[in-house]
Parts: structure tokens; C-alpha cells; sequence
């Protein structure tokens, strides 16, 4: 338990209830059930409208191109997730970062629908910079709506988990259906008008929430300058992209970030060890921390194939045709929130009882079985790509096996991890733990682009080769962390 958890007062705020939670949590669930809808919906045929060809209405970009402009694009929404949180803390509040971040979501989803190349790229930076704003403080209002902390509060986020994962199921069904059926342009014009309402009924429901997420939560407030400063040189690179002044290649670019991400961790983390003047029990957590980032990286590195390499495997080798209707491949996405909608309930139960018994699992544990249900995944999709290899289409049941496992290792890393590394960070740098956390997800996000990229559809032999690959990053890295075991509960030292 955290000290902000033992220092709040123990009564709930005051104000309307519905079945017994605070009246803004609707509000909030609504909000952030149309955010997902939107964030997954577009990943859900992002990358096959970039590769489609243009006869068909797509962008006709190669392979790589396209993987790593996904790549990209997931781990700038987690990176953007960092400056989101600042600007809430320091500036805007978490409501009003809500507010703008749903509209720029808006505004670039309309952007997506409209425009080629060029707009289209625009409305994805646009988009991540609104998942950025919005994302990490509507969950923060959800926890400054049960000022008490407690049980309670643990419900109000299972709850809200809920929504998150409606509002993923929703979009990755409903906007690859509708992309195939009236076009991509369409598909993303879902987006825009969901989040819209998102926005409207924020707006219209937003007394509910008092005075939770009002004002700037840090006590020191920040300048807008390096905000402004950040927007200058993305519109200074932005503009002399438009103007082909200067030519991004998006395969070097998340390359490039990729390195970045890692190095700043590597940064952060040297001087969190060494330069922080932590005590000699603060650094041995901290060397937790850096064995749950590497773990939890290489994790999201895998799973984030779903919207990448998988996404290209259902579109190109699975054979989708149900009583003569074809499914259009983007559709298999919505497996995933449908499997943790589905299990979230079973896997809280388990910690539960385990934790009755004195034996739930430490951090480096559930993070090693998350990776090990990664690899096998893998090996999945491995056996898959060998019938492709042989020259023939198979059943989308291989992938949807492969996401069964895949969220079960989600459900045994994703709803600790924050708090792990909360738990973790000295207490004085308990802020930066979401910053770490965040970090890591979009090295992961990045990184599954690059490995998208390696498949190369010219050299099928490249794809089982993948899966093979990422089949031992998982097990190697999984079964590291479960050696680790032991010295984690030691270096852990009273942490639960
Ligand atoms: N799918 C959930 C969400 O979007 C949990 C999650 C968070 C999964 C971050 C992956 C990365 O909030």
C-alpha cells in the first residue's frame, strides 16, 4: 500500500450514487469506452488500409512502411501518454486534458476518413496526441472520485476496466464491418462521430465528477513553454515533411525511436540507481523495477502483433468464410477485449484465493507466466505458418487460440504492472513509476512494429520465422523472471 492511500481520509466524497458508485463513474466509463472504441477500431485496420492497394481504396504502401508507421503510431500514443499526464498535473487539470484530448481524437479521426498520405498521417499524429491528453487522466478522475481509497475504489476500476474493454470489443467489431462493407472512409468516420459523443456527453454529464480532476493536482504549476517548444518542432518537422523538404522514412524512424525509448529508460533508470541518493533497500527495488520494465516491454513487443503481423496473417492466410460471408479480417481484433471481458473475473478470483492462502504470486512471477502465455501463443501461430508455408489457408481458430493465451498473460500483467512499480519507486518518486510504466509500453508498442517489419511476404519462410522468434523471447525472458523468483522476494523486502 502506498503512502496517497494511507494518508486519505477514510470517508467517501459526498454526492449522487449509482448502484452504490459515485454517479461521475458513468461519465467516465462512457468516456473512456468511446476512447477505446476509437483507439482500437482504427488499429484494427490501420495497417491493412495502409498495405491495401489503392484500386481498392488503401494507401498501396509496402509492408514495412506500413508496420512501422504502426509501430510508430502505438508508441507515440503511450509516449504522449507521459507529456498528457504533465500537462493535466501542471496545467490544464485532468478534466479539461479529457475535454481536449477528446477532441483532438475527434478531429484527427476526421482527418483519417478524409485524407491520403500526407492528411492521413496528420490525423494519426493528432490522434495520438488526444490518446496522450485523455487516456491516463480520465483513469486518473476515476481515482480522485474515491478520495477513501479502499475496496470500493478497487470495484469503481474493475468496473471502468469493463468499459475499456466494451469499448475495444465495439470498435474492433463494428469499424473493420464497416470498411469492408462501405469502405475505409467510413470505417474511420465511425471513430470521429463515436468520440464526438464521447466528448458531448462528457461535456453534459460533468457535474457529476465535482471537483475531482478540476484543477492541475501538483501544487507547483508548470509553464506552457515546453509544451509550446514541443509543438513548434513537431510543426516545424511536420511542415517540412508536407512541403518534401525533408523525406521521413518511417522504417528508419522507428528504428530510431526505438533506441530512443530504450536509451531514455537507460538514462532514467542510471539515475534513478545511482545518482538519486536512494538508500541501499530503495536501489534494490529499483533493480526490480528494471527486470519488470525489460519484462514488460518485451511483452507488449509481442502482444502488439494482434494489430500487426497477426492482423496481416488473418487478412492474407486465414480462410474466413462463414455460411458464405466473407469476415472481414479486422473483425478476429475484437477476440481479444471479447476474451478479457470474458476472463477478467476469473483471473481476479484466482489472485484472491491465492492471496487467502498467503501464496499470491510475487511480481516477477505473474510477469514470467504472462510471458511464457506469450510464447506459447507464439508457437501457436508457429504451427499456423507452417500450413501456410505448405501452401495452404487456414482456420482463424489458430489466432484465436493465440489471443486466448495472449490475454491471459494480459491479465497477468496489465492490471498489476502501475501498481507494481508504484509500490516499487521510492516513495519521493512514486509519480515517475506511471512514467516508467508508460515507457515501457511504448518501447513495446514501437518495437512490435519493427518486428511486424521483419516479415516479408516475397520470403514466406519469414513469417513462421517471426513467430519463432518472438516463441523464445517470451519463454527466455518469462523464464528468467520466474528465476528471479527468489531474489525479487528478497530484494522486494516487505513490498506486496
Ligand atoms: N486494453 C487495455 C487498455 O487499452 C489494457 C491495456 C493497456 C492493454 C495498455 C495494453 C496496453 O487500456
Amino acid at each position: 500500500m502506498n503512502s496517497a492511500t494511507d494518508a486519505a481520509p477514510l470517508t467517501p466524497a459526498p454526492g449522487p450514487t449509482l448502484f452504490g458508485q459515485p454517479r461521475g463513474l458513468a461519465t467516465l466509463f462512457l468516456t473512456e469506452m468511446w476512447e477505446r472504441f476509437t483507439y482500437y477500431g482504427i488499429q484494427a485496420v490501420l495497417i491493412l488500409f495502409m498495405v491495401a492497394a489503392v484500386s481498392r481504396g488503401g494507401l498501396g504502401l509496402d509492408d514495412k512502411t506500413s508496420s512501422s508507421i504502426f509501430g510508430l503510431f502505438l508508441g507515440s500514443t503511450y509516449l504522449l501518454g507521459l507529456l498528457g499526464g504533465w500537462i493535466a498535473d501542471r496545467l490544464l487539470g485532468a478534466q479539461r486534458a479529457v475535454i481536449s484530448g477528446g477532441i483532438l481524437i475527434a478531429a484527427g479521426s476526421v482527418l483519417l476518413a478524409i485524407g491520403n498520405h500526407a492528411i492521413f498521417f496528420l490525423g494519426l499524429l493528432v490522434n495520438a496526441m488526444g490518446v496522450g491528453l485523455l487516456k491516463p487522466n480520465v483513469s486518473a478522475i476515476v481515482a480522485s472520485l474515491y478520495p477513501e481509497g479502499g475496496a470500493r475504489r478497487d470495484a469503481g476500476f474493475s468496473i471502468f476496466y469493463m468499459g475499456i474493454n466494451i469499448g475495444g470489443a465495439l470498435g474492433s467489431f463494428f469499424v473493420p464491418l464497416c470498411a469492408a462493407a462501405f469502405g475505409w472512409r467510413v470505417g474511420f468516420a465511425l471513430p470521429a462521430l463515436f468520440m464526438t459523443l464521447g466528448v458531448a456527453q462528457f461535456l453534459w454529464t460533468r457535474s457529476y465528477l465535482g471537483a475531482a480532476g478540476l484543477q492541475p493536482a501538483h501544487e507547483r504549476r508548470g509553464s506552457w513553454t515546453p509544451v509550446v517548444v514541443f509543438l513548434a518542432a513537431v510543426a516545424v518537422i511536420v511542415i517540412l515533411a508536407l512541403t518534401r523538404i525533408v523525406t521521413l522514412d518511417a522504417a528508419v524512424l522507428v528504428r530510431a525511436a526505438s533506441w530512443g525509448y530504450g536509451l531514455l529508460a537507460l538514462a532514467y533508470f542510471v539515475y534513478l540507481l545511482f545518482f538519486a541518493g536512494l538508500t541501499a533497500a530503495e536501489r534494490k527495488r529499483a533493480l526490480v523495477m528494471v527486470a519488470l520494465f525489460v519484462a514488460s516491454a518485451t511483452f507488449w513487443a509481442g502482444y502488439y502483433q494482434q494489430g500487426g503481423s497477426f492482423n496481416l496473417f488473418a487478412e492474407r492466410y486465414t480462410d474466413r468464410h462463414i455460411f458464405g460471408w466473407e469476415m472481414p479480417a479486422g473483425v478476429l481484433q475484437a477476440v481479444n477485449p471479447f476474451f478479457v471481458i470474458t476472463l477478467a473475473g476469473v483471473f481476479a478470483a484466482l489472485w484472491i484465493a491465492l492471496g487467502k492462502r498467503g501464496r499470491d504470486p510475487v511480481a516477477s512471477t505473474k510477469f514470467g507466466v504472462a510471458l511464457i502465455f506469450l510464447g506459447l501463443g507464439f508457437l501457436v501461430m508457429y504451427f499456423a505458418a507452417q500450413h501456410v508455408l505448405a501452401g495452404q489457408l487456414v482456420l482463424p481458430t489458430w489466432l484465436v487460440l493465440t489471443y486466448f493465451l495472449h490475454t491471459c498473460g494480459e491479465l497477468c500483467l496489465s492490471p498489476v504492472g502501475l501498481s507494481y512499480m508504484s509500490k516499487l519507486a521510492p516513495q519521493r518518486f512514486v509519480g515517475q513509476a506511471m512514467g516508467v510504466w508508460f515507457l515501457s509500453l511504448a518501447l513495446g508498442g514501437n518495437l512490435a512494429g519493427v518486428l511486424t517489419g521483419q516479415y516479408d511476404a516475397s520470403h514466406l519462410e519469414s513469417l513462421p520465422g517471426l513467430f519463432l522468434k518472438i516463441f523464445w523471447y517470451g519463454v527466455i525472458v518469462g523464464a528468467v523472471m520466474l528465476l528471479l523468483t527468489p531474489l525479487v522476494k528478497k530484494l522486494m523486502a516487505g513490498v506486496h
